[in-house]
């Protein structure tokens, strides 16, 4: 054989040997994957930068405001670089793939990993991390025996006690939509009335507000999700951490249906490139050690059962969540917001 051949028939081996990655269909990809969320943690970029270490993939931040990136990805159309949407509330996943944004996946690893209730059935989205929306109470006005439930809630004794954020904000539309599941659309609206008519205030401000009204006496009782009194209890600030100290939570109706919980979640986006890469991506946010550094970013649950909790939410002990899709409360979003307005809710 002469040189030229010889040398040609390394080549043609080196290429077989190669072969399958230089014609598949991920050549067409770049090694890169472009995530859009509205998750701003220092842990989140940790969790991206072992991401690329373990598969060689690189991870494009591109961080935003809940609304504007699934308008963003809206407006960008066909264009769009976004491969994944990052977004909490089950309530926002289900409008972006009401708008069209996002692509149906369903793989075995993710179908094994995320539980049932956490992910939407045709896989348009897939539950990261949960939180509980829970009644959280003053401890030295409030027996928590009587507050067993959120239709508890509703119960005149509560009259000018209870204070919680307005019904535009996307939380109380699910919660409020679990509830119509659970009761129907009439006897939900008695308990909105009832609730309003509890009210210490009208609506204003986030769940961490209503905490603080709480510890502050201008309210006895709020609703709020769980990882805001895990932050105020984990406080860098002395004052926030003693008024934290002064609440106690509840994990709603144990005894039938369980605690409403929500999701953060993603999505393949529905003109994503690098589709492969996206799923790749997804899949590794389920696993064991990613789940707990997604989950203590923000004291929240980790999607997948069996991972270590923080110590916050530890402290509090198990609790019985209600199974409900998460798609099913979702939808009901539009229903819940007309419910809560005509209550009288703001
Ligand atoms: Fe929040």
């Amino acid at each position: 054989m002469s040189p030229i051949a010889r040398l040609l028939l390394v080549a043609a081996l080196v290429v077989a040997a190669l072969g399958v990655p230089l014609v598949s269909s991920t050549t067409a990809q770049t090694r890169e994957v472009n995530v859009y969320s509205s998750r701003h943690y220092d842990t989140d970029r940790t969790l991206y930068d072992n991401f690329t270490q373990q598969t060689g993939i690189r991870v494009n931040l591109i961080e935003g405001t809940e609304d504007q990136l699934i308008e963003r990805i809206r407006n960008e159309g066909a264009n769009s670089p976004a491969d994944v949407l990052i977004t909490v509330d089950a309530g926002r996943l289900w409008r972006a793939q009401q708008a069209g944004i996002l692509q149906p996946v369903v793989t075995e690893t993710l179908a094994t990993r995320i539980p049932e209730h956490l992910r939407d059935p045709e896989g348009y989205w897939w539950g990261l991390t949960k939180r509980a929306r829970v009644i959280v109470y003053a401890k030295d006005r409030v027996d928590p025996a009587e507050l067993p439930t959120y239709e508890s809630l509703a119960d005149p004794k509560w009259r000018g006690r209870i204070v919680v954020r307005s019904s535009s904000h996307v939380y109380n539309q699910s919660l409020v939509g679990s509830l119509i599941e659970a009761l129907g659309p009439e006897a939900t609206e008695a308990w909105a009335r009832g609730l309003v008519a509890n009210f210490a205030r009208p609506p204003q401000g986030g769940d961490l507000d209503q905490l603080k009204a709480v510890a502050a006496g201008e309210a006895d009782i709020a609703i709020s999700n769980t990882y805001y009194l895990a932050r105020m209890l984990k406080s860098n600030d002395v004052s926030e951490r003693e008024a934290a100290a002064r609440l106690g939570v509840i994990f709603p109706n144990q005894n039938d249906r369980g605690t409403h919980v929500n999701i953060s979640g993603a999505g393949v986006v529905a003109t994503a490139r690098n589709r492969d890469n996206a799923i790749a991506f997804i899949e590794y946010l389920t696993s064991d050690s990613a789940q707990d550094i997604f989950a203590r970013g923000n004291a929240e649950y980790p999607a997948v059962p069996g991972v270590p909790l923080d110590p916050v939410l530890e402290s509090w002990g198990p609790f019985k969540e209600d199974t409900l899709n998460a798609a099913h409360y979702a939808a009901n979003s539009a229903l819940a917001l007309m419910i809560m307005d005509r209550a009288g809710w703001r």
